[in-house]
């Protein structure tokens, strides 16, 4: 079955192709070194993406383009392409339809070690994580929410196996819209999501200005702004994340067709020995700063 999944733009491709070369490079440098190499695909969509082109109208002496349709490869299936192959592969996807086209994948490579995990990427994480050991195995994850659902005690949960390399997609796009310039539309919904997602309360003072005057009457004036751009935002996902991880790379910022900034591509390594940590960062910065 085909579960039609449309997302992305241009960036997409970019994300997917510096994933694809990262998985490809840590399974050759492991194979040899791990008794068990491990894929695990947090928010795993159908492992296919799919492209409509609009019809476009005959104009001048232009003839018409129909509509086309474009099927290009998820993470999920790029995943299973990699060589040499992982080991297990495991997906998680919140959606039942984008489930079933995962298993419908996984029917067509019957020799492969594949799960399936349909429900919330946080709550599947831990269920797969708890009580783990992982001597002898190497993981690399991918987190490519499409806003803010990935929360800081999962990241916790990764950081303390010290086996996984995590490749994590931030929305810029998705704190700059929840963190309102205006601090009265604050609510305490759209705090609890930034502070679920960062792990701490410590984004409100560096991203919003007090500015208290008292007047000859003692009288209170309190103005209040953000005053962080999109840059600053990313600064502060960067140090929340190597306040925890051994090692966390420059990102790679992604922008949407109309060139905002819309994310950022991470790789944060949880292992802390130096071989592992060497090995990764000559790896992903070769990726990040080749393209
Ligand atoms: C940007 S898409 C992932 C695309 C995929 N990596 C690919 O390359 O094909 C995000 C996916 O996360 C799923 N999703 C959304 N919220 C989720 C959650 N809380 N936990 C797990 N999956 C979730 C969506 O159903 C969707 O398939």
């Amino acid at each position: 079955m085909t579960a039609d999944h449309e997302f992305g733009n241009l960036s997409t491709d970019l994300k997917l192709s510096l994933v694809e070369e990262y998985l490809g490079a840590f399974t050759t440098a492991l194979r040899s070194k791990f008794a068990e190499l491990w894929y695990i695909d947090a928010f795993a969509g159908t492992g296919e993406r799919t492209i409509k082109h609009k019809r476009v109208e005959a104009r001048n002496w232009l003839p018409e383009i129909e509509e086309k349709i474009e099927r290009r490869r998820g993470s999920a299936r790029i995943a299973l392409d990699i060589s040499p192959p992982f080991d297990r592969v495991i997906f998680m996807d919140k959606k039942k339809a984008h489930c079933t086209a995962l298993e419908a994948l996984r029917a067509e490579y019957p020799t492969r070690l594949i799960d399936v995990v349909r429900g919330d990427a946080n709550e599947a994480i831990k269920a797969e994580l708890a009580a783990k050991r992982w001597a002898g195995k190497r993981a690399v994850m991918f987190l490519d929410p499409y806003g803010m659902n990935v929360e800081w005690r999962t990241l916790e949960m990764i950081r303390a196996t010290e086996a996984i390399d995590v490749w994590y997609l931030v929305s810029l796009a998705g704190l700059f819209r929840q963190a309102s310039h205006d601090p009265k539309h604050l609510s305490p919904k759209k705090r609890a999501a930034i502070t679920r997602m960062l792990g701490t309360e410590e984004w409100e003072d560096a991203w919003y200005h007090r500015d208290v005057t008292i007047d000859l009457l003692g009288q209170v004036d309190q103005t209040h702004q953000r005053i962080a751009d999109v840059a600053a935002m990313e600064e502060f996902v960067g140090k929340r994340l190597r306040s925890l991880f051994p090692k966390v790379l420059p990102p790679r910022r992604l922008r949407s067709d109309r060139k905002v900034p819309s994310f950022s591509l991470f790789l944060a390594i949880s292992n802390p020995e130096p071989k592992a940590i060497g090995l990764a960062t000559k790896i992903g910065n070769h990726i990040l700063k080749a393209r």
